[in-house]
């Protein structure tokens, strides 16, 4: 039963884009089911090219994975055609008919409500989309025209892949922080983000999954209001060269240390079996694009084996720059 579900560990932005476009190209995944919606950004930088998918899986990268939207997902559909013909995937996806809609009114409430605005929401419509589904007068992918060619049955696929023994990954989207159960309520996303989640929201039971695997960044990023513990001064941040801008909306990330009662948390509530460590080369830039763990210099082995030490999982991926093969691979 090869599954893997990929969540984030803190406030999105780990960058878990880049790892999975890795896993597609070095497990030659069969299949990746994309869940959350269009506020999340998932980037990756392959071949030169750089891309901030907020529909289409980022394993797309692997030209024989199968490619799918799961039910619980949101579709923005002109964002989603875009993004087909971005990535040249029209032959290989596939949306769940009941994979719900965001219209333009969702996201003309997302931009004006005063509430969702102090919540620093990214305005794509994705929390008033699931209001409508929520009241059950959504409108659902099967009753979309431009989606026709497209239209799965997801949680069928996926099932029947894992049980022909295929490499299945589950993409989920945002963090542990910003779930709608167990983040910093009311500063979260509509949606429970955590690997139980992604779960559900593809339709695949958990005795199905085998592998959960967390993605952490080597200091923490967030976007939008709520409480940020460690946060630093934007002034800070840049002399560290830890400051970032969001990929979707452009809008500045606050950033902070890596916090290990956070990812002790992000852990326990994903039960993760393994963790990935990004942007390691930001806080060590002499790691730089390195490709094994004997080459990194002590200093740095020391905080990744502070990571598992206090999380009792393995560090297994490490990445050290941004393109897809910029990785440190120690799973066995
Ligand atoms: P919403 O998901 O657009 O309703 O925004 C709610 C909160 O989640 C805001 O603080 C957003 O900045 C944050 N958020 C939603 N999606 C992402 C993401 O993919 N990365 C980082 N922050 C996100
Ligand atoms: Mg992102």
């Amino acid at each position: 039963m090869p599954c893997t579900v990929i969540v984030g560990a803190f406030w999105g932005d780990e960058g878990k884009g880049k790892i999975i476009s890795y896993l597609a190209l070095k497990d030659k995944l069969d299949v990746c089911v994309r869940t959350g919606s269009v506020n999340a950004a998932h980037t990756v930088w392959y071949k030169g090219n750089r891309y901030a998918l907020h529909m289409v899986p980022a394993a797309f990268v692997h030209e024989k994975c199968r490619l799918l939207i799961a039910s619980g997902a949101n579709v923005q559909v002109a964002q989603f055609l875009k993004e087909v013909e971005e990535t040249k995937v029209k032959n290989r996806i596939g949306v769940d008919q009941q994979a719900s809609i965001i219209e333009e009114k969702h996201s003309t409430q997302d931009k004006t409500s005063a509430h969702l605005k102090e919540l620093g929401t990214t305005g794509r419509g994705v929390g008033p989309a699931i209001e409508e589904r929520a009241r059950r007068t959504a409108k659902l992918a099967k009753d979309i025209p431009e989606l026709q060619p497209y239209l799965a049955d997801v949680a069928a696929e996926t099932n029947n892949a894992i049980d022909a023994g295929k490499n299945v990954l589950l993409e989920g989207t945002q963090g542990l922080l910003l779930s709608l159960f167990h983040g910093t309520y009311p500063y979260v996303t509509s949606r429970d983000t955590s690997a139980s989640a992604i779960c559900s929201e593809t339709g695949v039971g958990p005795t199905k999954v085998n592998n959960v695997l967390l993605v952490f960044k080597s200091f923490m990023t967030r976007v939008g209001a709520g409480p940020f513990p460690g946060e630093l001064t934007k002034e800070e941040a840049k002399r560290r060269g830890w400051f970032e801008t969001a990929a979707g909306t452009g809008r500045d990330r606050r950033s902070a240390p890596f916090n290990f009662d956070l990812a002790k948390k992000a852990v326990m509530i994903n039960g993760a079996t393994q963790a990935a460590l990004t942007k390691l080369d930001v806080l060590y830039p002499e790691c730089k694009s390195a490709q094994t763990y004997e080459e990194l210099p002590k200093e740095t082995k020391q905080f990744i084996e502070e990571i598992e030490k206090q999380t009792g999982i393995p560090v297994t991926i490490i990445g050290t720059g941004p393109d897809a093969l910029d990785i440190i691979d120690r799973r066995k």
